[in-house]
């Protein structure tokens, strides 16, 4: 009997069998010559997620690892365009992203996440949908005074005049997280430092080979 995967159970339809494919995920893993993994970037709009993770992703790709990276203004585009930012729409988005992030997983990919994802609840469902040691949370700590500062979309000056509701950090709240994998200081140390530890970090999970060189 195959093992059904861990999953929220929520499915509407109850004639629904799982089926169990030939190709799993560690024949992908294998094949790759890595493991896979979530590595789930959170913060404040403009904390310096994207950048970090971008980076770090191009840090892999050279070195030949099979990654990916969902962003959240770029899935908010399409996956997700649907979306708003409601508390439930954020809990919504955080959800499609959360089983994306798990079949890329399934794939044997090394899949990098950038979304503000503000809510503690809906990152710790996300890190429940996956086996543990597979979801890598990254907290992307900057005070809200500098993203405010840096401001590089304009948008935290347009929700200060009151023309974006429910911007995180000024009308909607972030939720830090209590104990994340790692936590980078992107608000105070420059993107080479970020990178240098996140990638540290994963050789000292054994995620990838211990010759991946921090430098971007
Ligand atoms: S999340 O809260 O649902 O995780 P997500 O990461 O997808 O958010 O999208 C956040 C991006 O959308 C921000 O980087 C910012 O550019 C943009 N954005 C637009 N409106 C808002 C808002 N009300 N709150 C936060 N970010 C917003």
């Amino acid at each position: 009997m195959p093992e059904t995967p861990k999953s929220n159970n929520f499915s509407k339809e109850k004639n629904i069998v799982w089926h169990e494919a030939s190709v799993n995920r560690a024949s992908r893993s294998n094949q790759r010559g890595h493991r896979s993994a979530i590595i789930w970037f959170t913060g404040l709009s403009g904390s310096g997620k994207s950048t970090l993770a971008n980076a770090v992703n191009n840090v892999l790709f050279r070195k030949g690892l099979s990654t990916y990276l969902l962003d959240g203004d770029n899935i908010r585009h399409g996956l997700c365009k649907d979306l708003g930012f409601s508390d439930d729409d954020r809990e919504e988005n955080i959800r499609r992203i959360s089983e994306v992030a798990k079949l890329f997983l399934d794939a044997g990919i090394i899949v990098l996440t950038a979304f503000v994802s503000p809510f503690r609840a809906d990152r710790n469902k996300a890190r429940e949908l996956v086996e543990e040691g597979d979801f890598l949370e990254v907290y992307c700590a900057a005070d809200l005074k500098i993203c405010e500062e840096r401001d590089t979309k304009g948008l935290y000056a347009k929700a200060r005049e009151g023309a974006i509701k429910d911007f995180t950090g000024i009308s909607s709240p972030y939720e830090e997280p209590l104990s994340p994998e790692l936590k980078v200081e992107t608000g105070m140390e420059n993107l080479e430092e970020s990178v240098h530890k996140v990638i540290s970090k994963l050789i000292e999970l054994k995620l990838i080979p211990s010759d991946v060189e921090g430098s971007l």
